[in-house]
């Protein structure tokens, strides 16, 4: 331990579930204090009648095995997540090129098993990974990653500076190929936001921060490539440090200029004084989640965008209530914690240019393997809080982006391409396949119950034996067709949170990310929790969100009817309500509870290649720090949910990504040290270098060299 390490004397005091105050703050402008901004009068079990009898697990379990075999050979068809990214790139096969999708581990056991011994829930400053397993801190908050980059100096950082080095709060991450002997690869990062109490020596306020402490907060926002390269033939992956090194890059709130594509662009709703053809936006905000596309991009949603804006009761008053239901609040000049950005850029003052904020709120895609290449808004994929976007490549060549809204009651979503895509890595089927984001069908999810009747907000488990339904996905517009009556199809794809209530989308408890599969092609959603559902007018409990003022979340399953990506209808179930496993009021498909973890907050879910479901928790409201876990989702051990990893107090984990050679586990420690009265001089965490906290991305490898989790 460095002898510079502090005593921690603070303690971390719960906000809302068990996130800190502050993280409550500076994450989301404390949007839980703010009234639900889905105030829309969708009924809370819908009028849709389920097709005769329940469905049931074992159903659909056999269902989705019947399919696995047409999704499993559709993505190696594609070349799966991992494929060759660029024409001209000598095709990857996957960072490592370890054993093969499938191919049996050492020790005998069944392909794909989760072997590992359960680590404790705790509160120690520092990551935890199973007996077995090594990690190392890959990169933090601050290291010079682009040529002339200066140290991280916390008393003098500026735009300049931060621009040029890696951002603040890591959220989603990928690991992309870059050689095919598996030796190199790049690092995409989100960084989501900002916290200045704990950026700058002296904080006192937003107002006292020097307009360069602004704009390195503003350049601290955005994203990251790094390149990496694996030490030896271990499953440690490191930052290179050395060399020409062009594909590092970053992507700020500062500088970087987006295109924006698909219906909205060029449209009124998103022209300013600065851009009058409303085409292009200097930016991105608030990036959580993403996804890495088949075609070798990495997407990335734009979730609380409102808490950057002032100025909002001096818009006109017809625009009120559509900055409304996205939480800008319209009765004050400032929404609580601002960053009072407009000091920097008068662009977030919403009183001098209301559309600005109509310019954020988007999926992005970013091309890593360009790095000169201009990122993109694709607003045909919809405007809201987007958590991120996963996507698939359907039985019918077209894709389909699974995303969420991340607010409580709001929606679940689903973009079908117009095009299919193009296979092999050829320059014409690169080029064809960025614009498959560009025009499609955007829908919106109305689920259906088979149990509406038992349903009253404990918890327990119906009489049928499970939480599930139907459901239809409702088309909300194709192209430049709208299916939302009194709203244009510019309007439906500006303003979707208000297509969504007046189509009567099911309220969801904070749907995050939205995740196929891609061994069996089911839907898995991690919806966080909701401490507002059943409580006073706000809607109460339903099947899919069966508890009232959800402290712990849930996990949704999502099969699509016929296996067909593209289908307007589905089958669902809870395979995981989370908790205490001595809580009755949780669920883990049924599973022996005795032998799980708690779980508290699901976030961000990934899957290793045998199709096993790892989860990242944000919010631990059990006591715990927060943390990784993993359960297998068929088979015998469907329902065995063990915790893999934890992080330090105050931090989130985020953008879990394994490799698709299954050696290593990549996390994001998102806002360590995020605990109310914290600050450099004074940190609750001083993880990861006995300093003071930084948020930074961590490998966790096994020491014997196998598959991860095995
Ligand atoms: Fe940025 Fe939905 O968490
Ligand atoms: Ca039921
Ligand atoms: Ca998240």
């Amino acid at each position: 331990m460095n002898d510079s390490r502090r005593s921690l004397p603070l303690l971390r005091t719960p906000g809302h579930g068990g996130r800190s105050p502050m993280t409550c703050l500076y994450r989301c402008g404390n949007a839980c204090d703010h009234p639900v901004p889905n105030q829309s009068a969708n009924p809370y079990f819908g009028d849709l009648v389920n097709a005769a009898a329940p469905v049931s697990d074992a159903a659909v379990s056999r269902r989705g095995l019947i399919r696995a075999g047409a999704v499993g050979a559709l993505v190696l068809g594609f070349g799966g997540a991992a494929a060759p990214a660029r024409a001209g790139t000598p095709a990857p096969t996957a960072p490592g090129a370890g054993p093969a999708r499938g191919a049996a581990p050492r020790g005998g056991r069944p392909a794909g098993a989760l072997s590992f011994k359960p680590i404790p829930p705790n509160t120690l400053d520092t990551v935890i990974v199973p007996n077995g397993y090594d990690h190392c801190v890959v990169v933090r908050w601050g290291e010079p990653i682009l040529p002339g980059a200066a140290q991280l100096d916390v008393r003098n950082q500026t735009g300049e500076r931060q621009s040029r080095q890696f951002g603040y709060n890591n959220d989603f991450l990928a690991v992309l190929p870059l050689d095919k002997r598996g030796r190199s690869a790049l690092l995409v990062a989100n960084h989501e936001y900002t916290n200045e109490e704990l950026m700058f020596p002296g904080f006192t306020g937003h107002d006292a921060l020097t307009v360069d402490q602004v704009r390195a907060a503003m350049a601290a926002h955005g994203m990251s490539v790094v390149e990496l390269e694996r030490v030896d033939d271990t499953g440690q992956w490191v930052v290179v440090r050395k060399g020409p090194r062009r594909y590092n890059r970053r992507i700020t709130t500062l500088a970087t200029r987006f295109a924006l594509t698909g219906p909205v662009a060029g449209s009124t709703w998103v022209r300013t004084a600065a851009d009058p053809r409303g085409r292009t936006v200097i930016g991105t905000l608030n990036n959580c989640a993403g996804g890495v596309t088949p075609w070798g991009t990495v997407l990335s949603g734009e979730e609380n965008f409102n808490q950057y804006f002032v100025g909002g009761d001096a818009v006109p008053a017809e625009l009120k209530p559509k900055f409304e239901r996205y939480g800008i609040t319209t009765k004050a000049r400032y929404p609580s914690g601002s960053r009072k950005w407009e000091r920097a850029d008068e662009r977030f003052d919403l009183a001098k240019h209301p559309n600005e904020a109509h310019r954020f709120g988007w999926i992005v895609e970013v091309d890593p393997y360009e790095p000169d290449s201009r990122p993109r808004k694709h607003t045909a994929l919809g405007r809201f809080k987007h958590e991120g976007a996963n996507v698939i490549v359907a039985k019918s060549g077209h894709v389909v982006a699974y995303m969420g809204d991340d607010e409580r009651f709001d929606y679940l979503y689903k973009f079908v391409s117009d095009k299919k895509m193009m296979k092999g890595d050829s320059a014409a089927a690169r080029r064809h396949n960025l614009t498959l984001l560009e025009s499609g069908t955007l829908y919106v999810a109305k689920l259906g119950f088979t149990s509406a009747g038992e349903i009253d907000g404990s918890g327990r488990l119906p009489s049928d034996g499970a939480f599930n339904g139907t459901g239809r996905w409702i088309k909300l517009v194709s192209g430049d067709r709208s299916y939302v009556p009194g709203m244009t199809a510019v309007e439906v794809l500006t303003f979707t949170r208000l297509a969504g209530d007046a189509v009567g989308a099911t309220k969801m408890d904070r749907p995050e990310d939205v995740e196929p599969n891609p061994v069996t092609g089911k839907i898995y959603v991690a919806l966080t929790n909701n401490s507002n559902r059943g409580v006073g007018s706000n809607a109460p409990a339903d099947e899919a969100n069966p508890r009232n003022a959800n402290k712990h979340g849930q996990i949704v399953e999502l099969t699509e009817d016929g296996g067909d990506h593209t289908a307007e209808s589905f089958s669902w179930s809870l395979p995981i309500v989370c908790g205490d496993p001595a809580d009755p009021a949780t669920y883990f498909a049924g599973y022996d509870k005795s032998r799980v973890s708690p779980i508290s907050c699901p976030d961000n879910v990934a899957f290793d290649s045998s199709g096993n479901l790892w989860i990242s928790t944000d919010g631990n409201a059990l006591g715990s720090n927060d943390g990784l876990f993993a359960t297998a989702v068929e088979g015998p051990e469907r329902g065995h949910l063990k915790q893999f990893l934890t992080v330090p107090p105050g931090a989130e984990t985020c953008g879990p990504f394994i490799t698709a050679d299954d050696r290593s586990v990549f996390v994001a420690v998102q806002h360590p040290g995020e605990v109310s009265g914290a600050s450099i001089e004074k940190p609750a965490s001083t993880w990861p270098d006995g300093d003071f906290a930084k948020p930074a991305v961590v490998c966790t490898w096994r020491l014997d060299g196998g598959h991860i989790g095995s």
